[in-house]
């Protein structure tokens, strides 16, 4: 895109949600043209579909049924309101600023350092999770298919249904692959032309599936019983590999510590209110993830099952059963199955945008590859590295587990990539600057103070405090059983 390569600053605005909205119809910011938003607004869905995803849906539902229903819902809660969400804003800080992906952008606000090393270790956490990420979103494709066909009827056997499209090599490789496609063209298509307009028509769409649902979830009979299971702490439960397992859940989920808002801030321009835009992305995330909940512990007690086990099943098994018993058999259940998956398609599609969008924007910016040459080749590359993880539940016996194994893995280096970007705002490139950043779009950033603490001492010391108890108890693990 052709775009003159003077920034242009408008009047400053006052922070606060009346400059979100108001500014929804600014005239775009030239930014080296590299690309960038058509107006704060469509950041703000952007990022917001970017958090969005199978985490909110899929991942965090099994999360809480893992680790004690509503304990560790609290603790996820303590995450992202400590950790996450300063950690959030300080992404949107190093875009912003450092006008590339994460590798670029930290070379290029601390020039010859190795800092940039985490900006690498986000890019290849981004490829990590796309590879697996569209295995399941492939799934939720070939669930509307069946969902649309009134395959969920009282009597089918929906454990069977999932073991048996996880078993077909053909079917998850195929899914996979139009899953992959559909990611592709979006980024492919730019910043605007493809993700900006992707987002503003889904993103509408899911909120009005998720009310709806939500709607039918809340008045099924049994639902109080799957609230109370919900939102009643267990503290028995909670051990250290829960906070790991929450803090981890929250990075997933706000799509942090790989760099998809370090890319995403790139394409803003110097008015933007950082810290208002971090904290509707992070609040917005997390309303989803409760109201998710909302939507599935009722359905699951309505059905008469036990959220325990957790893993795929919860939604993939457990849901179907419920939509074949919905009123106005066949066509109720096949009405709430399609409107189910959609949502969980179209939140993974705008969140699949994003992984790959860090990578692509990686080979742009820093190996001056042409966007679709780029968005094709890598996206075709990660789809090989995903195809273990597709074949890993039941098609090749010998990759059983490769898909979790992956996950896990993510699990940890989102986390350490927090950690990193942490500590380069809060010492490396400096707060001072990141700062001086903010107050450009913000000028009277009230918690400042606040924030400085958090992202220098609090975000920093709680990373290593969890992930180090969790790297202690594995080595007296190992120790214990030789
Ligand atoms: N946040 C996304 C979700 O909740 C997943 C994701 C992780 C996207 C990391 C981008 C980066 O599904």
């Amino acid at each position: 895109m052709l775009v003159p390569s003077a920034p242009v600053r408008g009047p400053r605005r006052s922070s606060g949600l009346d400059s979100l909205v108001s500014n929804m119809t600014n005239a775009p910011i030239p930014n080296n043209g590299r690309g960038n938003w058509g107006s704060r607004f469509a950041f703000v869905l952007a990022a917001a579909g970017s958090a969005i995803g199978l985490g909110n849906i899929w991942r965090f539902p099994v999360s809480v049924s893992e680790g004690g229903g509503g304990a560790f819902l609290l603790i996820y809660l303590f995450c992202v309101a400590v950790v996450a969400l300063p950690v959030m804003l300080a992404e949107m800080v190093v875009g912003r600023a450092g006008e590339k992906n994460p590798v670029g952008a930290m070379r290029h606000l601390k020039p010859k350092s190795p800092w940039f090393l985490f900006g690498a270790l986000g890019v290849l956490t981004g490829v990590i999770i796309l590879s697996f990420y569209s295995v399941i979103a492939g799934w939720t494709i070939y669930y509307v298919i069946e969902a649309a066909r009134g395959t969920f009827q009282p009597d089918t056997d929906t454990e069977a249904l999932f073991e048996n499209m996880a078993a077909s090599g053909g079917i998850e490789l195929l899914f996979h692959a139009v899953f992959m496609i559909l990611t592709i063209v979006v980024v492919a298509a730019g910043v605007r032309k493809g993700i900006e307009r992707t987002v503003k028509i889904l993103m509408p769409l899911f909120f009005v599936l998720l009310v709806v649902l939500m709607l039918r979830a809340l008045t099924l009979p049994g639902a109080a019983e799957g609230i109370a299971f919900y939102l009643k702490p267990d503290f028995s439960q909670i051990t250290g590999g829960i906070w790991v397992m929450a803090i981890g859940q929250a990075f997933f989920s706000l799509s942090l510590g790989m760099g998809a808002m370090i890319t995403y801030g790139s394409y803003l321009n110097k008015q933007e209110n950082l810290p208002v835009s971090a904290a509707c992305v992070a609040g917005a995330d997390t309303l989803i993830a409760i109201l998710a909940g909302l939507i599935i512990f009722p359905a699951i007690f309505f059905a008469g099952m036990t959220p325990g086990g957790g893993g795929p099943a919860l939604v993939f098994i457990t849901l179907p059963q419920i939509f074949a018993q919905m009123p106005w058999a066949p066509y109720g259940g096949m009405l709430f199955g399609v409107a189910f998956f959609v949502l969980l398609g179209v939140a993974a599609l705008t969140s699949a945008i994003s992984l790959l969008e860090v990578v692509v924007a990686h080979m742009v910016d820093d190996w001056k590859w042409n966007r679709r040459k780029s968005a094709w080749i890598l996206g075709g590359v990660i789809y090989v590295i995903g195809i273990p993880s597709a074949l890993s539940l039941g098609a090749v016996p010998a990759l059983s587990g490769f898909l979790g194994i992956m996950d896990g893995i993510a699990n940890y280096t989102l986390v350490i990539g927090g950690l990193g970007l942490a500590l380069f705002v809060g010492w490396g490139w400096g707060l001072g600057h990141a700062l001086a950043e903010i107050r450009e779009g913000t000028p009277g950033f009230r918690l400042a103070k606040v924030w400085s603490v958090l992202i220098r001492y609090v975000a920093p010391a709680a990373i290593t405090v969890i992930l180090g108890n969790q790297i202690f108890q594995l080595v007296r693990k190992m120790i214990a059983g030789f």
